[in-house]
């Protein structure tokens, strides 16, 4: 009888061969944690379609932000909502504006390091990423308040600046305005391969964001397409990205995979609201394990190439870690 000369299941054995063997290993500095800020004292509102995500107002924030860092977490994006909104998204350039009073909160009660999602979409009253014109975002006029809101977001203490618009052009936009202001240190974080993706739904319910007209297709990506991916990723790339992301990052692993394939930068993912959503709903019904689906989720994104992902699930990480 001919025995198999191959034997994979010697290096799977038991569990010391297994984390011997392991090729992708998640770590809690791979995880970047998203938070809403609101106006206001004393609130924590649980975003409904996403069980354990809450819109806070800065003192909570300060206090979520301190529990962050005592989980060993050491990073989070930041995404501000304010009670005023307008066509031209005034707030989100108001050097006193929610966000900004939050980052320079977080600053002085922490030592995390704190990303700023730049786009127009929670600050207009329209909900578009920029400034309407003709019934459509107008590109090139949002360049200017993008760059000034990327600004105010540096000026107020922001580590990096992550600009979520997809509008042509603004990475290089953003990079000059920094550096005419003696920001050249802050690094650009773009989400350079932005799909036009139903899994936003639950995020635009936390961030109140949801479009009054129309939807994003006119400047977020077509899911169908592979090598636009790279194009939009290498455009951001010669005006000055420092890290290129992919987004979402469940239904995209294979662009992920491209990316990494294709440039040299580290790569980011971001497993959006949709998916954190889905999960959590199969939880809640006993329907799978969730610190197995979590780990393996996040797993199979680093193994596709991510060195960063953007998740909601970055404290229950802290505590399967722990
Ligand atoms: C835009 C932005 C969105 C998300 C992050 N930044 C929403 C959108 O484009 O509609 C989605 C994140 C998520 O779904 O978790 N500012």
């Amino acid at each position: 009888m001919a025995y198999p000369i191959e034997r994979g299941r010697r290096l799977r054995r038991n569990e010391k061969i297994r984390r011997m063997v392991r090729e992708t290993v998640l770590s809690l500095d791979d995880l970047i944690y998203p938070l809403f800020v609101v106006e206001g004292e004393g609130i924590k509102k649980e975003v409904s379609s996403m069980p354990d995500v809450y819109q806070m107002s800065i003192d909570n924030i300060v206090k979520e932000c301190i529990e962050l860092e005592r989980l060993g977490l050491q990073s989070i994006i930041l995404f501000g909502i304010p009670n005023h909104k307008d066509e031209l998204g005034s707030e989100a350039y108001n050097d006193n504006g929610v966000i900004q009073q939050a980052i320079r909160a977080i600053k002085q009660n922490t030592g995390l390091y704190i990303i700023t999602d730049v786009c127009m979409c929670e600050y207009t009253s329209h909900g578009h990423c920029g400034i309407i014109k003709d019934g459509d975002v107008d590109n090139d006029t949002t360049l200017k308040y993008l760059a000034m809101e990327a600004l105010s977001h540096a000026k107020a203490g922001a580590d990096m600046v992550a600009p979520s618009d997809m509008m042509d052009g603004r990475v290089a936009v953003i990079r000059d305005i920094l550096d005419d202001n003696g920001f050249e240190h802050i690094p650009i974080m773009s989400y350079s391969v932005k799909y036009a993706s139903a899994f936003y739904g639950p995020f635009r319910e936390a961030a109140e964001s949801t479009p009054q007209f129309g939807d994003r297709r006119s400047y977020q990506m077509d899911p169908a397409n592979r090598r636009e991916a790279l194009r939009e990723a290498r455009y951001d790339l010669e005006e000055g990205a420092d890290i290129l992301m992919v987004k979402p990052a469940l239904p995209y692993l294979d662009i992920i995979r491209d990316l990494r394939e294709t440039f040299d930068l580290p790569i980011a993912a971001y497993n959006v609201s949709g998916e954190y959503s889905m999960i959590m709903a199969a939880v809640r019904n006993g329907w799978v394990d969730k610190d197995r689906v979590i780990m393996e989720s996040l797993t199979s994104i680093k193994r596709a190439g991510a060195d960063l992902i953007l998740t909601y699930f970055a404290k229950e990480v802290a505590r399967i870690l722990g």
